[in-house]
């Protein structure tokens, strides 16, 4: 499975602050906010990601992501010159589709919550039609909204419904089959200009093919679009993060527990940000690591 992230956008709800910078780009808690998204499809096993983004933000995704494969990853990049939909993703990403599935996360989406790793990887397996990730709001009405039958099939899809059938809102998470390229290359844009995922998301719902997973209650699907929810969000994390002494969306370590790369690497990486606390939880998730494998790789050198 091909994996994307689109992070472009005007990010007007936050303006001053995206003025000069992605909102993609702002800290949530101690970490850049794609940071989060990213983990979201390393924990689903994608490894080959493309990150779309505007002409003026690409060159600093760059400098943090570089190529991926520090992470043991191979990270591309593409242009969104306007914001002209979501649904856009899969016509700048056609090459790097291929013929594979891909999952396509939204670059402000945060989600946090039990087991998310095995309900990312399980649902992963075979895509066939497309798979949506649904939580339950208090106000449905603000979000697309998706009824299910007892098995999980999709019944109907509604947008930002004045008198919702459910209150469970489509979060920014998408797996598709390989079909969603053509669909998006034949899809006409909606009134309002824009290439709509809800339409792409009916095309598969006409024909039976989407079912809905529900994020379950504990989970955390944490919005990031305007000042006050940035801050609720970091204050959020880091309260976890506090409290459990673990760090969500850690890249590092969830590459190395991945699999993607070793202890080693795992190190050098915390070894580029010592001044950090962020720094220093990488290298001790190394050595941790590193120890409890019986340490075949050094972690303290520059060798390994
Ligand atoms: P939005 O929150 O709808 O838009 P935005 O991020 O530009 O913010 P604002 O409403 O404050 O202007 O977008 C949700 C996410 O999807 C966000 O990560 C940006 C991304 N996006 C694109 O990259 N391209 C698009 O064409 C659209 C519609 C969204």
């Amino acid at each position: 499975m091909k994996g994307i992230i689109l992070a472009g956008g005007t990010g007007s709800r936050l303006h001053p602050a995206t003025l000069t910078v992605s909102k993609q780009l702002l800290p949530v808690s101690d970490k850049p906010m794609i940071y989060y998204p990213l983990s979201t499809l390393m924990l689903a096993g994608v490894r080959e990601i493309l990150v779309i983004s505007t002409g003026r933000d690409l060159p600093q995704f760059r400098r943090l992501l570089k190529d991926g494969s520090q992470l043991g990853l191979d990270i591309t990049y593409a242009e969104q010159e306007h914001p002209r939909g979501i649904a856009e993703a899969f016509r700048i990403g056609a090459n790097h589709v291929g013929d594979d599935s891909v999952a396509l996360v939204l670059g402000d989406n945060i989600f946090h919550g039990p087991k998310f790793s095995d309900i990312l990887h399980d649902n992963a397996q075979d895509v066939q039609g497309c798979v949506l990730f649904g939580y339950a709001v208090k106000d449905p009405e603000r979000y697309g909204v998706g009824e299910v039958d007892a098995d999980g099939r999709l019944l109907s899809l509604e947008e930002k419904p004045a008198r919702p059938r459910s209150n469970r809102a489509i979060t920014g998470l998408y797996y598709f089959d390989n079909e969603v390229v053509d669909i998006a290359k034949n899809l006409s844009p909606s009134a309002r200009g824009e290439l709509e995922i809800t339409d792409v998301n009916r095309h598969y719902l006409r024909r039976g093919r989407a079912r809905l997973v529900d994020l379950g209650r504990g989970f955390a699907w944490l919005d990031t679009g305007t000042p006050a929810s940035l801050l609720e969000a970091g204050q959020y994390i880091r309260m976890l993060e506090e409290r459990q002494g673990v760090r969500v969306a850690c890249v590092e370590e969830v590459a190395l527990r991945m699999g993607f790369i070793g202890a080693g690497a795992c190190h050098r990486l915390g070894e580029t940000m010592t001044g950090s606390e962020y720094g220093r939880y990488v290298m001790d998730i190394a050595r941790e690591f590193a120890s409890a494998e019986g340490a075949v790789e050094p972690v303290n050198g520059s060798t390994g």
